[in-house]
C-alpha cells in the first residue's frame, strides 16, 4: 500500500480524481491510498490565516511557512506501520514552479517510498523555509506557470499509482504510448480525404512490426 498525503488549500479539486478511472480502482484494491488535507485546518486565528503580505515588499502574497510545518509534523506523526513493524519510508515534496523538474525517473525513484506527503502551494509562493527546512525535494511538472500544486500533484499521483504492481490490467500496459498505435477502422475519412493505417501493421509480420515500432517511438 503506497500512501499520498497532499496538504492544501482546495482539497474538494481531488474528489473526482479519486471517485474516478484507474485510480479509484487502486484505492478500492488497497493499492493506494490518496487523502487531501485541508491547510487552514494547522491554524490558529480566527480568519485561518495561511498567507501574507512578503518581507521587503512586493505584490501579492505568499503562503506562510507555519501552518505547512504543523500539518507536515502530524502527518509524520501518523507514522503509518508496515506489517513488518517497521516504521514507514516517507518523502515530503513541495510542488513548485522554481522546482527540479518531474520525470520518469523521479516517478520510478518515488515508488521506494511507503508514504508521499505533496506540499501544494499557491498564490505568488511558498515562503522559503518551507524549501529549506521542511520539504525533502522541490519539483515542478513543467516549464510553464500553474495556479498551484494541486494539478502537479495529480500528474504526480498518477505517474507513480500507475507503476506499483497491480494497478495495471497486463504488464504490457506499462508501455502504453511508447510508439504510434491504430486500431479499427482501417481506413477512415477525416477532412474528405481516406486515411489508413501503415500497412505493415496488418502484414503479420511480426519482426517488421517490432522493427517498425521502434522507428515510431515518440520522444
Ligand atoms: Cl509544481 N506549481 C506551479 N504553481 N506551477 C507549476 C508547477 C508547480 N510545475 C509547473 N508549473
Amino acid at each position: 500500500m503506497k500512501r499520498f498525503d497532499i496538504i492544501t488549500i482546495f482539497p474538494d479539486i481531488f474528489s473526482g480524481f479519486v471517485k474516478e478511472s484507474l485510480i479509484s480502482k487502486a484505492i478500492h484494491k488497497r493499492l493506494i491510498s490518496v487523502r487531501a488535507h485541508y491547510l487552514r485546518k494547522w491554524t490558529t486565528d480566527k480568519h485561518q490565516t495561511v498567507d501574507g503580505k512578503p518581507y521587503g515588499g512586493g505584490p501579492g502574497l505568499v503562503m506562510r511557512v507555519d501552518p505547512i510545518a504543523k500539518a507536515v509534523a502530524s502527518l509524520r506523526r501518523l507514522n503509518l506501520r508496515s506489517r513488518r513493524g517497521s516504521t514507514s519510508a516517507v518523502r515530503v515534496i513541495l510542488f513548485s514552479p522554481r522546482g527540479k523538474q518531474f520525470d520518469q525517473v523521479t516517478a520510478k525513484r518515488w515508488l521506494k517510498y511507503d508514504r508521499l506527503i505533496f506540499i501544494c502551494g499557491r498564490y505568488e509562493g511558498v515562503d522559503e523555509r518551507v524549501a529549506d527546512y521542511i520539504a525533502d525535494e522541490v519539483v515542478s511538472v513543467g516549464p510553464y506557470v500553474l495556479n498551484g500544486g494541486e494539478v502537479a500533484a495529480m500528474v504526480v499521483i498518477e505517474s507513480v499509482a500507475r507503476l506499483v504492481p497491480g494497478f495495471m490490467h497486463d504488464s504490457d500496459s506499462q508501455s502504453k504510448e511508447d510508439h504510434a498505435q491504430y486500431t479499427k477502422p482501417e481506413v477512415v475519412k477525416i477532412g474528405g480525404k481516406n486515411r489508413t493505417v501503415p500497412s505493415v501493421l496488418l502484414s503479420g509480420d511480426h519482426a517488421k512490426i517490432a522493427v517498425w515500432r521502434s522507428k515510431n517511438r515518440k520522444s
